[in-house]
């Protein structure tokens, strides 16, 4: 699909223009206000992360008190901050995570967003949140292009995504385990590192050897499917029999192993299908050698590469605002009776 056909697909198939987005599937509490051009007018992001640190993940009871006390005064800053009237702001349309997610902080999101819809009489639209992720390159690169393989790598999910066009998906492989970023957080507090474990494990890495300790790379097979479970147990076993290996190298090990698989799988995506771009999206796209493997790869693939920056990488609103703007234009509003959708999967999106 060519740029200007693209551009008339997203900007022209019904009006909609500024809209509020909102995010709270996790431990994030987000809103974002993102205009008709997919420009990002304001994005505000409060995290509840440090009361889940002690429990070494996120406490789902905890994380929904957070996004109670938190939503109200986070949209009034969005809201603000984009220059609009908190109390009849011009706006076209409010968006929110409806799933997949955590349930308690899902309905605190909906709720709130259909709220809002409802006294300021503007349409309303539950957003899958995978989706929102899959439109975050798009409120960054100006030269994005599709057809468009992404590689959606978070705490939660990992998949490999083609896309023939926006708001369009084929998930080609999946976890058949745990996500990713599960798996970094799952190492790191085995070796005792704080909570969440990518970052830490990223900064470590760069210190130690990625030949101290021989992992398997998993999923050698022809099919896109991932699997990270199998490399945290070898993880466990390797620093059991060798407990002299320095958390640097255990740590550089790890991840080039599990960079290699998600590498392979994508290399294998891109000989298969043919693309204009490459993009990574999710909190483990944050990740450096990762983004570097990408960028490799797209330049021997002759495709254009998008690594979001940290902010996008992460659960933020903007990318959701960005997901319910290509919705609503497309005659995707919701009813107000929508309900939240804790196990909403990419594929069942139309
Ligand atoms: O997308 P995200 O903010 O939340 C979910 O929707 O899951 O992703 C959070 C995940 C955590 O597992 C965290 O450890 C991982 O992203 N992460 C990283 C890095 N930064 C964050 N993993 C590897 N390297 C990083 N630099
Ligand atoms: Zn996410």
């Amino acid at each position: 699909m060519t740029r200007g056909r693209v551009q008339r697909t997203l900007l022209y198939a019904g009006w909609v223009g500024v809209v509020l987005g909102i995010e709270t599937s996790c431990d994030d509490t987000a809103a974002a206000v993102v205009d008709e051009h997919f420009h990002v007018l304001s994005s505000v992001v409060e995290s509840s992360l440090d009361q889940h640190r002690a429990f070494g993940g996120v406490v789902p009871e905890l994380a929904g008190r957070a996004h109670v006390t938190t939503i109200a005064p986070v949209i009034r800053r969005a809201l603000h901050e984009a220059g609009l009237d908190p109390l009849a702001p011009a706006l076209d349309g409010v968006a929110v995570t409806s799933g997949p997610g955590l349930i308690g902080s899902l309905l605190v999101g909906l709720s709130t967003a259909k709220a809002l819809a409802l006294v300021w009489d503007l349409p309303f639209v539950g957003v899958n949140h995978l989706e929102g992720h899959l439109f975050a390159p798009l409120l960054e690169s100006s030269d994005l292009t599709w057809p468009l393989m992404t590689l959606l790598v978070s705490g939660g999910h990992s998949l490999i995504v083609f896309q023939p066009g926006p708001g369009e998906h084929e998930v080609l492989g999946e976890t058949i385990d745990d996500a990713a970023g599960e798996a970094f957080d799952k190492v790191a507090r085995w070796l005792g590192l704080g909570y969440p474990g990518g970052p830490e494990i990223d900064r470590l890495a760069h210190e130690g050897s990625p030949d101290a300790l021989k992992l398997p790379v998993s999923m050698v097979g022809d099919d896109l499917d991932l699997s990270f479970s199998g490399l945290k147990t070898a993880v466990v076993r390797a620093t059991e029999r060798h407990p002299e290996v320095p958390l640097a190298d255990v740590a550089a090990s790890f991840q080039r192993a599990l960079c290699e698989q998600l590498l392979r799988k994508l290399r294998q995506a891109l000989e298969r299908y043919d693309v204009k771009g490459v993009a990574l999206a999710g909190g483990v796209a944050a990740n450096s050698a990762l983004r570097s493997g990408v960028t490799q790869l797209a330049r021997e693939f002759a495709v254009v590469c998008h690594l979001p920056t940290m902010a996008m990488c992460t659960d933020n609103a903007a990318m959701i605002a960005a997901a319910g703007l290509f919705r609503l234009r497309h005659g995707g509003a919701s009813e107000l009776n929508l309900s939240a959708s804790p196990n909403w999967q990419l594929a069942e999106v139309s």
